[in-house]
C-alpha cells in the first residue's frame, strides 16, 4: 500500500502511441493528476484529438478528454523531442496480427523505442503496456539501451493492460490488478516509480503484483487465452445442444451457479471477435511453437476453430430460414460492431457473417448504432439504414448479431409488420424467445431449441 504522501505524486508522462490503449491511458493518467504528453507519428489523429475529438467512440471518453484538455495536463504531439524530461514513458503502440501469419507483428513497439531511446534520461523508466510475444521486453530492452544517450542505462518495466473495450475507462483508473514485471539493478526503483504512477487506483486497495519480465508478458497473452477457451467452450456446448435438444442459456446459468466455474463469458452466441482474443491466442500459439511449446497450447487451435464455426452455423441458419438459399433473400443485419458499446469492427463476427451472406448472393441491409461509418468503409458492398426499422423493411430474415442494450428494446410486434416474413435469428441470445414468438414470429437461436 503506498503512503498517503504518494497520493499527492504528479509526475510527467509521456505515452506513445494513441490507439484505443494510448488514448485511453493517456485521458486517465491525466485525470489521477499527471502531466501527460501523448506522442503519434499521425498528424490528422493528433490534430483531432487536441481538439477533444477521439478515433473512436468509447463509453465516457469524449467526457474525459474535454475535462482534462483545458486543466493543460494532457497535450497531444507528433514529436518525439517533446517526451524529454517524463518520468515515465508508458509505450501503447498496437501489435496486430502479421499479415497471411498468425504471429503478432510487434514492429510498432520497436520502432517506438527506436524513436523514444535518444530522448531517455537515467532517471526515466519505460513502460511497456502493448500485448506482446513472451521474450519482447528482453529485446526491446536491449534495443532501448542500443539507442539511448552515452552513459544512460536504460530502465524498462513491463505493465500489461487489461482493459475492455466499452469499460476501457473503468478498467484503467479502477482495474482489478496491476501487473509489473521488472528486472535488473533499478528493479526496486522501478517499482517504486509505477506506484506513484498508480497511487490513486493502489490507495483503493488494488492488488499488485510484482514478477519478471516473461511472466508479465504471459500473464496479459494467458488471460485472453482463457478468455477464448470459456467463450469457445460454452459454444461447443450450445452444438451439443443443438444436436440434444438441449437450451444452451439454461445450461450456462446452471453451470455459473458454481463459484468455480462463474456465469461471466459463458454466453453462448455468434462468438469472440475484435482487436484481442482471435489475434493474440493465434499470436500465442505462434509464439508457442518458436519456444518448442506447441503442443502445450495445440487446444487453442479447437478454441479458435469453434469460434469460427459459429459464423458459418450462422449462416447455415439464415440459410436454411430461406428455404435452402440465400440468393436473391433480403437479410436484415443487427449490428455491425464485435460487441456492444463500441465502434470498433475489427474482426467482427456479425460483418463476416453479412458478408457471407451477400457472397451468397442475398441482399443485406446493416444497421449498427455506432459502427455505421467504419462498417462501411471496410464493407462498401453491403447495405446500409439509419435504423432498425428501414434495415428490416421487407426481409426475409433478420439476424441478430451484436447485442446492443437498443435491439433488446425492439417491440416484435411492431417489427413484425414491416418484413416480409417474420424469421429472427438471435446469434447472441439476448433477446426473449416468449416475447418475440407471441408477437407472431419464428424465433431461432444457436444452442436453443426450435420451439
Ligand atoms: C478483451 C479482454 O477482455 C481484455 O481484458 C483485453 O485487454 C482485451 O481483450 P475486448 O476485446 O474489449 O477485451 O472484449 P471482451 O469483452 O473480452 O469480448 C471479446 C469478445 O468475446 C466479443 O466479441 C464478445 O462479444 C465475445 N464474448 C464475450 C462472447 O461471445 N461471450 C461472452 O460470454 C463474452
Amino acid at each position: 500500500m503506498p503512503t498517503a504522501s504518494l497520493l499527492d505524486v504528479s509526475l510527467t508522462i509521456s505515452v506513445i502511441g494513441t490507439g484505443y490503449l494510448g488514448v485511453v491511458h493517456a485521458a486517465c493518467m491525466a485525470e489521477l493528476g499527471h502531466t501527460v504528453i501523448a506522442v503519434d507519428s499521425d498528424p490528422a489523429k493528433i490534430e483531432s484529438l487536441s481538439r477533444g475529438v477521439a478515433p473512436m467512440f468509447e463509453p465516457g471518453l469524449d467526457e474525459l478528454l474535454g475535462k482534462v484538455l483545458p486543466s493543460g495536463r494532457l497535450r497531444f504531439t507528433t514529436d518525439y523531442a517533446q517526451v524529454v524530461g517524463a518520468d515515465v514513458h508508458f509505450i501503447c503502440v498496437g501489435t496486430p496480427q502479421r499479415r497471411g501469419e498468425n504471429a503478432a507483428d510487434t514492429s510498432y513497439v520497436f520502432a517506438a523505442a527506436q524513436s523514444l531511446a535518444p530522448h531517455l534520461s537515467q532517471e526515466a523508466l519505460v513502460v511497456g503496456k502493448s500485448t506482446v510475444p513472451v521474450g519482447t521486453a528482453a529485446r526491446l530492452r536491449d534495443r532501448l539501451q542500443a539507442g539511448a544517450p552515452e552513459g544512460v542505462t536504460a530502465r524498462l518495466a513491463w505493465n500489461p493492460e487489461f482493459l475492455r473495450e466499452g469499460f476501457a475507462i473503468q478498467d484503467t483508473v479502477a482495474p482489478n490488478r496491476f501487473v509489473y514485471g521488472v528486472d535488473g539493478p533499478s528493479a526496486e526503483a522501478d517499482v517504486a516509480l509505477l506506484d506513484e504512477v498508480y497511487a490513486g487506483p493502489l490507495a483503493s486497495g488494488t492488488p499488485r503484483l510484482v514478477c519478471d519480465f516473461p511472466t508479465a508478458e504471459l500473464v496479459k497473452v494467458a488471460a485472453n487465452a482463457f478468455l477464448a477457451t470459456k467463450i469457445s467452450f460454452i459454444n461447443a456446448m450450445a452444438e451439443v445442444c443443438e444436436a440434444a435438444g438441449a437450451d444452451v442459456v439454461q445450461l450456462a446459468d446452471a453451470l455459473g451457479h458454481d463459484d468455480r466455474i462463474g456465469r461471466k463469458f459463458l454466453n453462448a452466441g455468434l462468438g469472440f471477435g475484435g482487436g484481442c482474443l482471435p489475434k493474440d491466442i493465434r499470436a500465442f500459439m505462434a509464439r508457442a511453437c518458436e519456444l518448442g511449446a506447441d503442443e502445450a497450447l495445440e487446444f487453442l487451435r479447437e478454441i479458435d476453430a469453434i469460434n469460427v464455426r459459429r459464423r458459418s452455423r450462422m449462416v447455415d441458419l439464415a440459410r436454411e430460414q430461406c428455404g435452402g438459399t440465400l440468393l436473391g433473400k433480403r437479410v436484415a443485419v443487427l449490428g455491425a460492431a464485435f460487441k456492444p458499446d463500441s465502434d470498433d469492427i475489427r474482426d467482427s463476427p456479425a460483418l463476416d457473417v453479412a458478408q457471407a451472406a451477400r457472397t451468397e448472393g442475398a441482399v443485406v441491409t446493416v444497421y449498427d448504432p455506432k459502427a455505421m461509418e467504419a462498417a462501411r468503409r471496410v464493407h462498401p458492398d453491403l447495405g446500409y439504414a439509419d435504423s432498425v426499422e428501414e434495415a428490416c423493411i421487407d426481409a426475409d430474415v433478420v439476424l441478430h448479431l451484436t447485442e446492443w442494450k437498443q435491439f433488446r428494446q425492439i417491440d416484435p410486434a411492431a417489427l413484425a409488420t414491416i418484413v416480409e416474413n417474420p424469421t429472427v435469428i438471435d446469434g447472441r441470445n439476448t433477446l426473449d424467445p416468449a416475447l418475440w414468438r407471441s408477437a407472431g414470429w419464428v424465433y431461432r437461436a444457436l444452442g436453443r431449441p426450435t420451439v
